[in-house]
Order: structure tokens, then C-alpha cells, then sequence
């Protein structure tokens, strides 16, 4: 009995390592960039990342900044500390991959335990947060990596063509 318990664990444990090597942890050299469109960066892996240069952000983590201060930072604390109610984005973010982000803000999420319920809502239907989930994911990261500072970021890069026609069509539509 003992025998079979320890093996449980031992093949737990393994699952776990494997897991955790199959999705390290975001840091700075996974966030660099790789390519540019339009004033929007992105890694070597596709996804969207932030570029900070002399203190100057890209204008994505500045709007990123923006919005989660506007509907975020209630629940998970001024720039993404955490609070006694949500996680600390500035932790959950290094292993959280672009798509798993996305759905939980798009979907939500509800962790009833421990007598308490905490509620991520849902908004998906929200557009001054899904037309701007990319500004927030970069920002998010930023911060997680180290790359960010607390605080607003002290200067920003001029508003992209691409963000101003992706805005319209996406806060019109
Ligand atoms: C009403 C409070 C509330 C608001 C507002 C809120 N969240 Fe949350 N969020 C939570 C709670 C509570 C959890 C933990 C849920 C759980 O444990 O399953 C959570 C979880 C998350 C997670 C997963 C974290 C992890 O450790 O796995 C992400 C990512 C997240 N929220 C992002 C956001 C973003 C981005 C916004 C703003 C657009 C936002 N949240 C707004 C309460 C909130």
C-alpha cells in the first residue's frame, strides 16, 4: 500500500516537472522582440510582446496600462500587484502563454474553495477591454518580466495608424 502511494506521487511529481519544462516561465529573453508591424511587436514565437527603450514604451503597453487601470487593477491591484481578492498578475503572468490569457479574460473564471468564491468576470463583451486585450496582455507581461517599472510609464510612443484603424472598426463594430 505504502509502495503504491508513493508511486502515485513520484508519477505526480513527474507530470508536474514535465509540464513545467514544457511551458517555462516567461522572461525577458522569451519577451524580446523579433518583429515589428506597424508599431506592434511581437516575438520570436508570433506572440504579441512590448518594446521599452530609454524609459519610452511602445504605445501598446501604454494603452495596456491604461485599460487595466480602467477595468483590472480593482480586483488585481495597481499595476498588477494583487490584492487579498485577485491573484498578482506580476506572478501569474510568467506562466500564463498568450492564448490561455486571452480566454481567461474573454471567459472568465470562478475558484470556489476554501469557504470563499472569487470571481473573474467575464468580458468578452466588453469592448473597452476585448478591443484592447492586446495592450494589456503586453503590459501585463512587461511588468511580469521586470521590464516595466511600477507606476505610468513617463513617456510613450506616438499612436500607430494600425491602432487607431484597428479601434474604430473594433470599438464601431
Ligand atoms: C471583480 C474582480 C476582478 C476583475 C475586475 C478582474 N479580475 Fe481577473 N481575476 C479575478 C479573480 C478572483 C481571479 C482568480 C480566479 C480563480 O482563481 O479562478 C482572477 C484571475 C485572473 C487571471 C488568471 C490569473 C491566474 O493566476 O491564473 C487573469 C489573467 C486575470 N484575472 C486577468 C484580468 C484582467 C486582464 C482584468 C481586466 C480586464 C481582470 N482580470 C479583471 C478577479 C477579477
Amino acid at each position: 500500500m505504502a509502495f503504491r502511494i508513493t508511486r502515485l506521487a513520484l508519477s505526480a511529481f513527474f507530470a508536474i516537472s514535465i509540464h513545467g519544462i514544457a511551458t517555462a516561465a516567461d522572461d525577458e529573453k522569451k519577451a524580446a522582440v523579433a518583429s515589428e508591424e506597424d508599431g506592434k511587436y511581437f516575438d520570436a514565437d508570433g506572440n504579441p510582446t512590448f518594446k521599452i527603450e530609454n524609459g519610452t514604451v511602445d504605445w501598446y503597453t501604454f494603452s495596456g496600462y491604461r485599460r487595466y487601470h480602467s477595468d483590472c487593477h480593482v480586483c488585481h491591484g495597481p499595476d498588477g500587484m494583487g490584492s487579498s481578492y485577485a491573484p498578482r498578475l506580476v506572478e501569474s503572468m510568467k506562466n500564463l502563454d498568450y492564448p490561455t490569457f486571452i480566454s481567461i479574460v474573454a471567459e472568465g473564471r470562478k475558484n470556489v474553495g476554501g469557504g470563499k468564491e472569487n470571481v473573474m468576470p467575464a468580458f468578452g463583451d466588453n469592448k473597452n477591454v476585448y478591443c484592447y486585450l492586446d495592450d494589456i496582455y503586453v503590459y501585463l507581461r512587461a511588468r511580469a518580466v521586470g521590464a516595466a517599472p511600477r507606476g505610468r510609464p513617463p513617456k510613450k510612443a506616438d499612436k500607430p495608424e494600425a491602432a487607431k484603424v484597428h479601434e474604430a472598426s473594433c470599438m464601431g463594430g
